[in-house]
């Protein structure tokens, strides 16, 4: 018989952290939240959501019946039985992965470990991240063996920020151990908060599900756009196209062009397979191929503008132009890797004036690629520009009005109902 979880700890508070911990804590598993962040930690103990996305009466729920609270002492993770980390794994300033926040993260709670205790991995890494390098530091750091004295196992998030249609309860969660036992406690584990778990036989395997998901976006977003650019050269609308493809019940899925890869997620995590595969002496062409090619659409987005400006007798150089959409992705408030930020300085970079507006991120928060635009705030959407420049669907632009608008408008996600005449896709 299994063990039974009672108390567990998640490690990260964030986008990932935060959800998976109020779904612990609604299945009636107390969760200690651990965060270097002092503000989420406050937050949370009083019951207060930072994530746009996420209400705070349901935070303040599980808060107040105790089922919830956080901390920033790591002393306290000798308290829990299972321990769930969910730190970032960015890309470092060369684009190669960049695991110290995972490796700090285990250096630090490896002396509070107690015995027979499960620790998983959520981050997104490449194949042997847990088996090799987290186990290394957490036995050296315990004086305890991986699969005799405490457990390990892998576990890909699959949050979809923002998403209705799926929860962290709903979606399946693929979970492998390093050891059998390791495996058969990581399934009861995440068994008894989420619907369906699919096991598979080791971290390794786990670890490579998840990039083979975000690869296959990747690759598959990199195909439409550069349909999109073919198709348009011929007089073809490639969402038309998209839409008709759509209707064959088997062998298609429709992936959408857009204005370049954005989020923690799509435009970083091939990174870590191609870094990985060269320890190998092995290529990653396709993979490569579709990095290249998503790059290059911001540059035919700024084409398009320079096209619409020219209809208008106007340059970029001098022309004031309105950015709609700063977060990478609709309806979030997240602007990690966004398209919108390369589109401003692109813009800025030949001349133009910008102004962007998102209600979602009324201020830009401090970013470490594009830190010249923090603090920089959006403005309303009016007709006084020069040009407007759709980066991001957000809902409220699909139907806002602009059929009275003079200014040109280039639609990057073929979302806006009510056009104005001087209507672009790009
Ligand atoms: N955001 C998504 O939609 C998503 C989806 C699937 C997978 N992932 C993966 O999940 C992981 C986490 O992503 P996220 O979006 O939640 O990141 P995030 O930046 O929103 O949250 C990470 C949290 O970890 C905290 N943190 C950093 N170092 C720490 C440490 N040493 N100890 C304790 N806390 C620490 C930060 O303060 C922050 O609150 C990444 O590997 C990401 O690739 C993210």
């Amino acid at each position: 018989m299994s063990k039974y979880f009672s108390k567990v700890s998640v490690i990260g508070l964030g986008y990932v952290g935060l959800p998976l911990s109020l779904q612990f804590a609604r299945s009636g598993i107390k969760v200690l939240g651990f965060d270097l962040d002092p503000q989420k930690v406050e937050s949370i103990n009083s019951g207060k959501s930072y994530l746009k996305h996420f209400s705070s009466e349901s935070m303040a729920e599980q808060v107040s019946a105790g089922r919830f609270e956080a901390t920033i002492d790591p002393s306290r993770l000798s308290e829990v039985d299972a321990i769930l980390i969910c730190v970032p794994t960015p890309l470092d300033d060369h684009r190669e992965p960049d695991l110290s926040y995972v490796l700090e993260t285990a250096r630090n709670i490896a002396p509070h470990l107690s015995k027979g205790v499960l620790v998983t991995l959520e981050s997104t890494t490449y194949p042997g991240t847990t088996e090799d390098e987290l186990r290394l530091v957490l036995e050296e750091g315990s004086g305890m063996k991986a699969g005799v004295d405490f457990h390990l196992a892998y576990s890909p998030e699959r949050e979809d920020p923002g998403r209705e249609d799926a929860s962290v309860k709903t979606i399946p969660k693929v979970v492998g151990g390093f050891t059998p036992k390791c495996g058969d406690l990581a399934e009861t584990l995440y068994g008894q908060a989420l619907d369906e778990i699919h096991r598979v036989s080791s971290c390794k395997a786990a670890e490579a599900t998840k990039l083979l998901e975000n690869i296959f976006r990747s690759v598959n977003i990199a195909l439409v756009n550069e349909l999109k650019v073919v198709y348009e050269a011929m007089g073809i609308d490639v969402h038309e196209v998209i839409d008709a493809a759509a209707t064959k019940p088997f062998g298609f899925m429709a992936f959408r062009p857009g204005p370049g890869l954005g989020g923690h997620c799509i435009p970083i995590d091939p990174f870590y397979l191609t870094w990985k595969a060269r320890e190998f002496g092995k290529n990653t062409r396709f993979i490569e191929l579709a990095g290249e090619i998503n790059t290059t659409m911001p540059d035919y987005v700024i084409s398009k503008v320079a096209d619409a400006l020219n209809d208008q007798g106007k340059a970029l150089k001098g022309s004031k132009i309105l950015v709609l959409g700063l977060a990478y992705k609709a309806n979030v408030d997240d602007c990690r890797e966004s398209p919108s930020f390369v589109l401003m300085e692109k813009l800025e970079a030949k001349g133009a004036v910008v102004d962007y507006h998102d209600s979602y991120l009324p201020v830009v928060p401090p970013t470490r690629e594009h830190a010249h635009f923090t603090g920089k705030q959006s403005v309303q959407i009016e007709n006084a520009y020069d040009l407007i420049l759709l980066s991001t669907d957000h809902s409220e632009y699909k139907d806002f009005d602009f059929s009275n608008y003079s200014c040109p408008l280039v639609d990057t996600r073929n979302c806006i109902k009510k056009r104005p005449q001087k209507y672009y896709q790009a």
